[in-house]
């Protein structure tokens, strides 16, 4: 009798036991399961930062374009799906993330020890540094981060800049904005003294702002490089987007697709 039940028991145990790691397996390819069935995949990125990623118009249409989205397009074509853009705030990017809006942030995020709590990140595709963009009329008053005391010092919200101006800049007013464009416009009309911002991008504002330009300030990278963002638990697409981007450094494509944006960034 006790052997009988002790049978049944077991057959139990082990229908539970075989239906548990089928439900293990379905999430474990649910992403990319999921990406291929939708047809597409969705991209979310703060489109005020060339080269990496802004609008220009191509062929007569806004477009988003930038380096970062060339390497989006790679991963979306290795995946053999469409790509979608949305573009949205920086700040906001990572909520997009984890509320399912988007598939993959890749907006020349750096991934930092706090991010990565929430999200996981690829391996880094490509490294810069920050500068100081200060009025041309101001860059001989503003040679080292002690001259910007009780300055107005903006940076771009969410962003790691917001940490680096209250580590290196104590004594300077943080004024942290939502887009880039802002922090030109507030430079512009001296709303804000200087502004942190990461060199290609600085280099690409000043070039099309005569009024602006990098100054002599030195920023330390406490973190630094760009990566592509992912939710937690999609191991899958993190590896895939890992192979799209060693190809892409294997053959030297990315330094083609930055220079590429750089120069279209200037037109
Ligand atoms: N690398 C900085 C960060 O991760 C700034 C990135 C800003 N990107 C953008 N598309 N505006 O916080």
């Amino acid at each position: 009798m006790i052997f009988k039940n002790f049978k049944k028991f077991m057959s139990i145990v082990i229908v539970v036991i075989i239906t548990l790691s089928f439900v293990g397996c379905g999430s474990e390819v649910s992403s990319i399961e999921k990406l291929k069935k939708n047809g597409k995949l969705v991209l979310g990125t703060s489109a005020d930062f060339p080269p990496y990623e802004f609008h220009k118009e191509v062929n007569g249409k806004d477009t988003i374009v930038g380096f970062d989205l060339e390497i989006a397009k790679k991963i979306a074509k290795d995946l053999g799906v469409e790509l979608e853009v949305k573009d949205m705030k920086f700040d906001g990017l990572l909520a997009a993330l984890n509320q399912g809006k988007v598939d993959l942030v890749i907006s020349g995020m750096t991934p930092t020890e706090e991010r990565r709590k929430n999200v996981d990140f690829s391996e880094i595709y490509y490294k810069s540094v920050q500068t100081v963009v200060v009025r041309n009329s101001d860059k001989n008053k503003y040679k080292e981060n002690v001259d910007l005391k009780n300055k107005k010092l903006g940076v771009q919200k969410g962003a790691i800049q917001e940490e680096i101006a209250k580590n290196q800049f104590k004594d300077s007013e943080t004024v942290a904005l939502g887009k880039i464009s802002d922090l030109i416009i507030a430079l512009n009309s001296n709303r804000i003294d200087a502004a942190i911002i990461e060199l290609p991008v600085a280099t690409s504002y000043v070039k099309a702002n005569k009024d602006l330009c990098i100054s002599d300030i030195k920023v330390v990278n406490e973190e630094s490089g760009s990566a592509v963002a992912i939710k937690k638990g999609n191991s899958d697409l993190v590896k895939i987007v890992n192979e799209t981007l060693e190809k892409l450094k294997k053959d030297k494509l990315i330094d083609k697709f930055i220079t590429e944006a750089t120069k279209l960034s200037e037109q």
